[in-house]
């Protein structure tokens, strides 16, 4: 249906929605590394992974060869609450940048959760429920997860334990009374109620938290509860199928007016939405079916893939998880504390760090102010208020079709509209009074965090 005009929202109908999710680590001629065990150095069972995570989200996790993995009909069902999500054309964007780029977006803030996190909270919950365990333990950092989390246990009657990053727990008092809403209980983290928080309390006394401190309390007490399994919103390769039916349905969209995307752009944290947006088409990439030029966009105050480096590390600060083989800033690494909550992981998805080592992918860190300076330049403009998190994806997406308006290039550029900004407008409010800062940590900060990353034969 090339040529046909195309509307400013493109909505897919419900049967449209996809029934499978796509892995992309089937079409990977260089798959990602596998998880090792921290004492053996040898890659995780599935029965060593199954003491921490759901049975068949540990199938998932190993499974590098199906390309295609049915989305159970329950999953479909509570995904049609709030999908399939609009592909937007950015027509009032790109008239007031002048830019001859046509730009899209796909945006997964309209759920209560505000952003992308549920389409994995649901399928995560629905195989807890499945394998009739009592809850799952989760961390959250700016809290979009937790929220996500929450409302999928909410709905399968499981229980749910979220340790919020503390930092966030006192500065988000409406986010965590959500979660409290759909009945999770939240603990601020690091806390007195785990082994491992008590460590890093002793440890850092007054410290503010870290998503990798509160991955190792949620750990402990999954694995120190019977019934009870961890969940992660991020990094491990099942999330990113889950979330590969953002990138699927706005496939399906695109191919039904004849739109291809040259430039396709992600916020990326752990790698979640930027994994699943892309997989579709990095699939035809990788299958010499196309081409596109991909851009994972991070804080330049936590560099993971554009300062980090390649190794197997810890994916949590209290070292009890398994080893991951990705771009990393060290486990020990606590960002300064820059408004996007959801980007302030050390690490990154090791599906997407094997892509970009590859040169399939570029990487670039932008500041935080420039990331508010589109935040609001968008909201203006396209009405939606976003997620500083994000932000970051409107940042190169606005600065690629300035560039194209230099050029003359007709570019299709598409990005992820992750979440919107609702409880960051402490964030917001800093903005405007001019009291926002560019933190970037030095070299000297960031060979601190490189000396925790565990040495071995083969990781120096
Ligand atoms: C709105 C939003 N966007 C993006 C992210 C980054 O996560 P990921 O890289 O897994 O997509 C988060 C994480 O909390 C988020 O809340």
């Amino acid at each position: 249906m090339a040529n046909k005009e195309i509307p400013y929202k493109i909505y897919l109908e419900e049967s449209e929605m996809p029934k499978k999710w796509y892995n992309v680590r089937a079409d990977m001629a260089n798959k990602p590394a596998p998880l090792l065990n921290p004492g053996t150095l040898k890659p995780m069972t599935a029965e060593e992974l199954g003491v921490v995570f759901c049975d068949e989200l540990v199938q998932q996790e190993l499974n590098d060869t199906d390309a295609w993995i049915d989305i159970p009909e329950e999953i479909v069902n509570f995904y049609k609450m709030y999908r399939p999500s609009p592909l937007v054309r950015a027509y009032c964007l790109e008239k007031k940048l002048q830019t001859p780029a046509k730009i899209y977006y796909k945006f997964e803030g309209n759920n209560t959760s505000g952003s992308h996190k549920l389409n994995s909270a649901i399928a995560q919950a629905y195989y807890a429920k499945q394998q009739g365990l009592k809850g799952v333990t989760t961390e959250t950092g700016a809290g979009q997860w937790g929220t996500a989390l929450s409302m999928a246990c909410a709905y399968l009657d499981l229980d749910c334990k979220v340790y919020m990053v503390k930092v966030s727990y006192e500065q988000k008092p409406f986010r965590r009374e959500v979660m409290r809403t759909y009945g999770a209980s939240v603990t601020p983290s690091p806390s007195e109620t785990t082994e491992v928080g008590r460590r890093i309390l002793r440890e850092h006394p007054g410290t503010t938290g870290s998503l990798g401190c509160a991955i190792s309390e949620a750990v402990e007490v999954a694995t120190s509860h019977e019934g009870y399994r961890y969940v992660l919103g991020s990094v491990l390769n099942q999330v990113l199928l889950h979330q590969s039916v953002i990138g699927l349905e706005a496939k399906t969209a695109m191919d039904k007016y004849g739109i291809k995307p040259d430039v396709i752009i992600g916020c990326a944290g752990g790698g979640s939405n930027l994994g699943g947006l892309i997989s579709p088409f990095m699939g035809e990439m990788l299958r010499g079916e196309a081409d596109y030029h991909f851009i994972a966009v991070e804080p330049a105050s936590c560099p993971s893939f554009t300062r980090g480096k390649f190794l197997y590390d810890f994916c949590d600060t209290g070292k009890i998880c398994p080893l991951a083989k990705m771009y990393t800033l060290g486990s020990g690494f606590i960002p300064s504390a820059n408004h996007a909550g959801g980007l302030r992981f050390h690490g990154m998805s090791s599906t997407l760090s094997q892509l970009y080592h590859d040169g399939l992918m570029e990487a670039r860190a932008v500041e935080q102010t420039s990331v508010f300076e589109a935040a609001e330049q968008f909201a203006r403009i396209e009405g939606i208020l976003p997620a500083p998190e994000s932000s970051h994806a409107i940042r190169v997406a606005i600065d690629e079709a300035l560039k194209c308006k230099e050029t003359g290039e007709e570019k299709t550029i598409l990005f992820g509209l992750t979440g919107t900004g609702y409880f960051d407008m402490v964030a917001y409010e800093k903005f405007h009074n001019g009291e926002m800062s560019d933190y970037i940590p030095s070299d000297e900060d960031l060979q601190a965090g490189f000396d925790g990353i565990p040495r071995f034969p083969g990781n120096e």
